[in-house]
């Protein structure tokens, strides 16, 4: 009998057709509104599905595996996956896959490099400026930037993102300096990055300090006021990574108070929710978690989600099993 599948949004139409062209049964949730626990379940228990693709919105864990006993994968359609307990999930036989698409990496990576570049010339300022009728001539004074060549940037996690992110940074003639848990020497051959054991270390030297680490219990505000004290009054701070990486209210604090000069956030520690105070400050970028969302990259993860569920019920272990 042909397999279930269940998607809790709606996601590219390349993943979902490879799924039908190899006989499994679809049903996308309508509603691309982001459903709460309660919604999941009750659209879990329409159908006895044996696979559900989530999304980094949906957060699954115990009482979604108890409604929903027949699942046996959850393909979370995201590189990340820290919306799913992956413990108890192992605990119970299921699968939990995720979709670090390739190409996301180069997606993510440019995206960060068009915040740091915008910050530099403060081109959204600008541009809003221009909005309200403000341009009344060139002036020599007006939104006066800084250049990013030769200035330090900084690399807090050295993984697949983050290793693209500085081959960019490389070829805007900056300087790499970086921290992870272990060295990455292949980086460090590449593009002269050098190495920082601790965050603390490095903070104090970078002009631009970039965040590409996973949630997890140790990352949790991984950048709180004191880490943000250590960082140069001139300094810019983006994150591309997850929200709660960063503690929210010490960074309004920071940036309202000229701790450090400026910020990018493509993710926000509340998320869906942006907090007013930052909302209402000229010296942040605010982008609704895009990084990745070039349409090259989200039909590859949409390709891989689908190769994930199909390994996994042909009986091969799929290539990106996360628990
Ligand atoms: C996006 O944040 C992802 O994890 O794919």
């Amino acid at each position: 009998m042909s397999k279930s599948v269940f998607v809790t949004r709606p996601i590219p139409e390349a993943g979902l057709s490879v799924l039908r062209e190899h006989g499994y049964n679809v049903d996308v949730n309508a509603s691309d509104a982001i459903p709460s626990r309660d919604e999941t379940i009750s659209l879990l228990q329409k159908k006895p599905y044996d696979g559900v693709i989530t999304l980094l919105t949906d957060s699954i864990g115990v009482d979604v595996f108890t409604a929903a006993p027949s699942v046996k994968i959850y393909a979370n359609y995201a590189s990340g996956f820290d919306n799913i307990d992956l413990i108890e999930a192992k605990k119970r036989g299921i699968i939990v896959t995720n979709a670090p698409a390739p190409r996301s990496a180069e997606a993510v990576a440019e995206h960060t490099i068009a915040l740091m570049l915008a910050l530099a010339g403060r081109i959204v300022e600008a541009d809003q400026s221009v909005r309200r009728g403000e341009y009344h001539g060139w002036s020599p004074m007006n939104f006066i930037g800084t250049d990013i060549l030769g200035k330090t940037f900084g690399l807090v996690g050295a993984g697949r993102i983050g290793a693209r992110v500085v081959h960019y940074a490389r070829a805007l003639g900056m300087n790499i300096i970086y921290t992870d848990i272990t060295k990455n020497e292949q980086l460090e051959k590449e593009t002269g990055a050098v190495y920082y054991q601790t965050i603390d270390a490095l903070l104090p030297k970078a002009d631009v300090v970039s965040l590409h680490v996973p949630l997890l219990p140790t990352t949790r505000h991984l950048i709180n006021g004191e880490h943000l004290r250590r960082m140069k009054p001139t300094a810019f701070l983006i994150n591309t990574a997850r929200g709660p990486v960063v503690e929210e209210a010490a960074l309004e604090h920071a940036l309202k108070n000229n701790i450090i000069a400026a910020a990018a956030l493509d993710v926000f520690e509340f998320e869906p929710r942006v907090s007013l105070g930052l909302r209402s400050l000229n010296n942040v970028i605010l982008t609704p978690h895009i990084a990745s969302a070039s349409i090259e990259t989200r039909d590859e993860m949409a390709v891989i989600t689908a190769q994930n569920i199909i390994d996994f019920f042909e009986g091969r272990r799929p290539h990106y099993v996360v628990n």
